[in-house]
């Protein structure tokens, strides 16, 4: 079919919306990338890029009524959370993500526990809210009920707002700081039941009742080898060949395919608006069975770089049949293989990130290799790659096997010369088998 070129505008700029570009690139279409800093792998496959901050509706308006995209892409949560496809769609531009009364499923963690409730939703984990007015008996008395418990603060964290028990709160009074801690900050709290188990992700295309999933990923949030320091945005992640892994069997991803399902649907009777976007669900499988953890309204950063590059199946094909509502009748196809992911993160990230260090990225000895890479938050000057704060580069290792992809990546990585580290066991052979052992000692496996 002799067409126009689709032009496609990305809101975003890390690894997670360049792996967006990526796979989006792979079909003859103009990308437009609208960012807060100029990511060198989005703006290098963009006709035009516009640098502002992605809650600038001014400088987007502008940008859209120069480019007059097709639909737009929202990678990241935050600008979900404002609005910002309610703007685009006031503005006459359609966009995978959720609308923002959607967009709560990751945004406010007690909509999602009460509509869970509401719709009787497997997977619901034993949960109470608390609002900043409660009174610390009514909290010590929840606590004592569930045993251990988990502390959520109800809204956009970016990953720092949970805190487990015995982990990072050691006793009751602990727990009970932390509350009023939120509470002092006007916003309620959910404190709910400690699962022990494995988690994977599992992100879904949505499109009103429709979803297609894609293979599964693990990620890795602790900073160093062996699961050791503090928590991260995440620093690698790995998927098998059968879209699996080796510890989750294919009923476990039936029964979270029907979960997102099922959430999609009451979505849709709770809000009155039909869910477009990308629905990823943080499960665990406990000692109590299956349950979600969280939502989120995005493809996972790292998971993203997992899947994306699997696909068989255009990304535009996928992203245009849901705009419109027409994904039930599109057959997408991933390859066989399994991919590890590893970030490459500044020295002392994430406490005391070494910042603004140049970096040399030997980038045609990684594609040799058999693996690519997606750039985070970087910047380039004078065609030397700069680091900022967070996570730099994700490199990828794509193969028939986890081992295979594993060695790939690492070798990669070597490619990278500057003060970074990254975690050399994501997807090693001993890091999946504690995993497994994992389970088993929990009589799960
Ligand atoms: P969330 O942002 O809700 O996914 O929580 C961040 C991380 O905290 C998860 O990836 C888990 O590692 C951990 N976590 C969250 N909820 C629970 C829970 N109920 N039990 C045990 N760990 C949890
Ligand atoms: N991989 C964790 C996240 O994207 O939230």
């Amino acid at each position: 079919m002799v067409g126009k070129r689709s032009k496609v505008l990305l809101v975003g700029q890390g690894a997670r919306e360049h792996a967006i570009a990526k796979a989006l690139k792979r079909s003859d279409l103009e990308l437009y990338a609208f960012m807060k800093a100029k990511n060198p792998g989005i703006a290098k496959l963009s006709t035009k890029v516009k640098i502002a901050k992605l809650n600038d509706y001014g400088a987007l308006e502008e940008f859209i009524s120069d480019v007059h995209p097709d639909f737009a892409v929202i990678g990241p949560e935050n600008p979900l959370a404002e609005g910002i496809v309610d703007f685009l769609q006031d503005k006459g531009v359609e966009s995978i993500g959720p609308m923002k009364t959607n967009a709560r499923v990751e945004a406010s963690k007690s909509f999602t526990r009460e509509l869970m409730k509401k719709y009787n939703i497997p997977g619901i984990i034993e949960f109470k809210v608390f609002q900043p007015d409660s009174k610390d008996q009514d909290i010590i008395d929840y606590i004592n009920k569930l045993g251990k418990v988990v502390v959520k603060r109800d809204g956009l964290a970016g990953g720092k707002g949970v805190k487990l028990m015995g982990e990072h709160l050691k006793g009751i009074d602990e727990v009970v700081a932390f509350c009023k801690e939120i509470f002092q900050q006007g916003e309620p709290v959910v404190l709910e039941e400690l699962l022990v188990g494995e988690e994977f992700s599992l992100q879904c295309f949505v499109s009103g009742e429709d979803i297609i999933s894609t293979p599964i990923a693990q990620d890795h949030k602790r900073a160093y080898d062996g699961d050791q320091g503090p928590n991260t945005g995440g620093m690698g992640s790995y998927s098998a060949e059968d879209h699996l892994l080796p510890f989750i069997q294919a009923k476990i991803v039936e029964e979270a395919k029907d979960i997102i399902k099922k959430s999609a649907k009451a979505i849709k009777e709770e809000t009155g608006q039909d869910y477009c976007g990308i629905l990823y669900g943080g499960f665990m499988l406990s000692t109590k069975g299956l349950k979600l953890l969280e939502y989120n309204v995005r493809f996972g950063d790292p998971e993203a770089m997992n899947v994306l590059p699997l696909l068989k199946t255009p990304l535009i094909d996928i992203f245009s049949a849901m705009i419109k509502k027409e994904l039930a009748t599109l057959k997408v196809e991933f390859e066989q293989k399994a991919t590890v992911c590893k970030y490459l993160v500044p020295e002392g990230y994430p406490v005391s990130p070494k910042k603004e260090e140049p970096i040399d990225v030997a980038v045609e000895k990684i594609l040799n290799e058999g693996a690519d890479l997606f750039y985070s938050s970087v910047s380039e000057l004078e065609g030397k790659i700069i680091t900022t704060s967070s996570r730099a580069i994700a490199i990828v290792g794509i193969a028939d096997t986890i081992e295979q992809a594993e060695e790939i990546a690492e070798k990669a990585t070597t490619y990278v010369k500057g003060p970074l580290f990254h975690r050399k066991d994501v997807g090693t052979k001993a890091l999946i088998q504690k995993r497994i052992d994992h389970l088993k000692e929990l009589n799960i496996l």
